[in-house]
């Protein structure tokens, strides 16, 4: 009560433009986050600090100077005045010039629903130029959100050059970036790098599929030279964008670190009419002083609390039939797997590619995309026929869709070769055998959300949709956009979330998967809509191991789409046990995607057993913190825990890497996030005799946390998953 009580006073005196408060400070804060900024007598904006929580009234007397080599960190530095490095701001005026110069004309802060938004006006008077920086700061979280809204109050249209979402700056001795790049079938590949001097840019330019090279995130640690788990100064930040990004590393001589992020201005000087706003997508910070774990669960709880379109809902176990089936089905094929599906305890089946198209029949990647009527041959009696099936086997429903996309074999490609994305004098390159349509045109935009309810109109019984994109754009140009080409990369998005926001007003309860030829498509832009993500095409779970433990650093485990595929792996030809596939897959949202026909009774048996258990346990990993026992990139052994926010349960996933002489005798792992006074139940789950000493028995948190607990991993793949229950 007192919190809310001192919440409102601050709000109402934040309120009062130039109050007794000292109006020169304006404070963001979170519980345990500050970003301080200050006005200089002259109305520029500076960014005084972003860390620990601190008194920011002690900030009113720091002297802000211009430094010899730089105009220091500006809140939201534009291009012009005695700015010199790289602007988050860079405007061009009808009259050719380059010049603005943003200074403050007031500030606020509103409380809605616990979160505080502080809104800074700055303008440029000459030209009338105004911009809105908006900080949504969510307290409990340690998270602060921050976009601006660029105003063109003048009477001639501008160009905007850059318009980064955030501007940030860090002092520090040394920054270390860590981040993740990565292809088809291997994605979230982890690298660090000792930032020096000048520029270390992250970026997309592939105009779709923008995570399919590198994720638009990082975390930065701070003075230490190496990025700890539990110990260390780290920033995290995440760009909530889908198209073309730009996350901008410069290291000044100054000494200073300033990161701007935002949309990528590769060809994309964006035109700004006169009374246009442009709003910038957000840009998602958190600091910890608990090294990259602290970091991880504060994302994670904004993202279920406040960011995911379902917020860590339960997802159904599902059996996909892509790696079970491919192209080639029938409806018999179909059925048998629903039967399947059912009989393992599975709770979902989804249809994946190849159900669609009738002069281009769907029977490989080389035709059909467009055509989104169902394909008489394959399935006679339609999409309801199974649908209904699934749902009388007490299964739900899904399918797969890739509405963005045409081939050049289609009808859809003969009746509209205009939507078509692609310079016409030039070849029409083709990317999986499929062109992308132009999402910048309403039109298209119609079409695409029209794809999305005519298949709802399939059957009743569709839960859940997965939403595929399986290709980048490629020698761009919309013939919609006519000579406003630089419109193209931001408007395809626009385009994009306005579908959405369409498809989400009338169907707010499907489940709908984001998938991009695996993992092309994880990032918080689409996550306002979308519940899960397809985290790659790559099943072998060693492989998953790294991948998944990447993901988490930025994004939770509840939107992680993880199946246990056969063996020998259909991309990495890997062979590993059932039992592991089924340890690693357990950390994210459970599904299978394989053929049911080919397992053996004792798989089978457990299958069911594996399913089971997670059933009982999956709460904690979609609504439980996450704490990382290490890292799987340096250890030959590795484990990672989910434990509930009132810390009465906990699940703790724990693995060998590569075989090591001792592991036999017990690695220890010290559990975290535990109750260090409560006893805990530890019950190994899905064998018949446990590889800890302890199993059955219970022990306190922090006899638990001590290094004792030590399961015995013996060899490569050797994996153990516990449940842990306060007693
Ligand atoms: C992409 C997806 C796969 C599958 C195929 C279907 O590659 O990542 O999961 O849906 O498309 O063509």
């Amino acid at each position: 009560m007192r919190k809310i009580l001192m919440i409102v006073a601050a709000t109402l005196l934040s309120l009062l433009p130039g109050s007794a408060r000292d109006s020169r400070i304006i404070s963001i804060e979170t519980d345990n986050n500050s970003l301080v900024l200050a006005v200089r007598e002259d109305g520029s904006v500076y960014q005084l600090h972003y860390g620990a929580r601190v008194s920011s009234s002690e900030f009113a007397a720091v002297p802000i100077r211009d430094g010899r080599y730089s105009a220091g960190s500006l809140a939201y530095p534009a291009a012009g005045g005695r700015f010199l490095d790289q602007p988050a701001l860079h405007l061009q005026y009808a009259d050719g010039t380059h010049n603005t110069e943003l200074r403050y004309v007031s500030h606020g802060t509103v409380s809605t629903q616990g979160v505080l938004t502080t809104t800074v006006n700055l303008q440029d008077e000459i030209r009338k130029i105004t911009v809105r920086l908006i900080y949504e700061a969510y307290p409990e979280e340690d998270v602060i959100v921050e976009h601006a809204e660029i105003v063109n109050g003048g009477t001639a249209p501008v160009t905007m050059l850059d318009y980064a979402s955030s501007a940030i700056s860090f002092r520090a001795d040394s920054y270390l970036l860590s981040h993740v790049h990565g292809g088809w079938a291997k994605e979230m590949q982890l690298e660090h790098e000792q930032l020096g001097f000048g520029t270390k840019v992250i970026e997309s330019r592939r105009g779709a599929q923008n995570t399919q090279c590198a994720n638009p995130s990082f975390l930065l640690s701070l003075g230490t030279g190496e990025l700890r788990e539990n110990a260390g100064e780290v920033v995290a930040g995440a760009l909530a964008w889908s198209g073309n990004y730009e996350l901008r590393f410069d290291r000044t001589v100054d000494g200073r670190l300033t990161v701007l992020a935002g949309i990528n201005p590769f060809s994309s000087a964006y035109p700004l009419a006169a009374g246009q706003t442009f709003r910038t997508p957000g840009m998602i910070w958190t600091w910890s002083q608990e090294g990259a774990g602290r970091a991880s669960r504060n994302l994670h709880r904004w993202a279920r609390r406040h960011a995911l379109h379902s917020g860590g809902q339960m997802a159904p176990i599902l059996l996909n039939s892509w790696e079970g089936a491919y192209f080639n089905f029938t409806a018999d094929t179909i059925l048998r797997m629903i039967d399947d599906a059912a009989s393992m305890g599975l709770e979902m089946f989804v249809l994946d590619d190849g159900w669609f198209g009738n002069n281009h029949p769907r029977n490989s990647d080389a035709a059909g995309l467009g055509d989104w009527q169902v394909n008489r041959r394959k399935l006679p009696k339609g999409i309801g026929h199974l649908a209904s099936y699934a749902h009388s086997k007490g299964l739900k429903f899904g399918i797969w869709i890739e509405p963005e996309m045409v081939n050049p074999k289609s009808d859809l490609a003969r009746k509209h070769p205009e939507w078509v994305v692609g310079s016409r004098d030039r070849e029409l390159y083709e990317t999986r055998n499929q062109w992308i349509l132009d999402l910048s045109n309403p039109a298209v935009q119609d079409f695409v959300f029209g794809v999305f309810d005519d298949v709802m109109k399939l059957s009743p019984d569709i839960d859940y949709v997965k939403w595929d994109c399986n290709r980048e754009v490629l020698s761009f140009w919309s013939s919609y956009l006519g000579d406003e080409q630089d419109r193209f990369y931001v408007e395809y998005y626009q385009g994009l979330y306005s579908v959405m926001d369409r498809i989400r007003a009338k169907y707010p309860d499907v489940m709908i998967q984001c998938c991009s030829s695996g993992g092309g498509r994880v990032e918080y832009g689409e996550l306002s809509w979308f519940d899960e993500i397809w985290t790659s095409d790559d099943t072998d779970a060693m492989e998953r191991i790294a991948m998944q433990y990447a993901t988490s650093l930025i994004y939770p485990a509840c939107i992680m789409g993880s199946h246990v595929s056969t063996v020998p792996n259909h991309q990495t030809h890997a062979v590993t046990p059932l039992k592991f596939r089924f340890d690693v897959a357990c950390q994210g949202r459970l599904g299978l995607e394989l053929q049911p026909r080919l397992l053996s009774e004792e798989e089978l048996a457990l299958v069911r057993r594996c399913v089971g258990s997670y059933k009982t346990y999956r709460d904690i990993i979609e609504t439980g913190d996450l704490y990382r026992l290490g890292s799987p990139l340096d250890s030959d052994f590795y484990g990672m825990m989910y434990v509930t926010p009132d810390r009465s349960r906990a699940v703790v996933f724990t693995y060998c890497l590569e075989f090591d002489t001792l592991g036999g005798e017990g690695h220890p792992f010290r559990l975290e996030g535990l109750d260090p006074g409560r006893k805990y139940k530890v019950t190994e789950q899905n064998v018949d005799r446990s590889c800890w000493w302890g199993d059955g028995a219970s022990f306190t948190g922090a006899f638990l946390s001590s290094g004792a607990f030590a399961p015995s991993l013996p060899a490569r793949y050797s994996s153990a998953v516990f449940v842990l229950e306060a007693q």
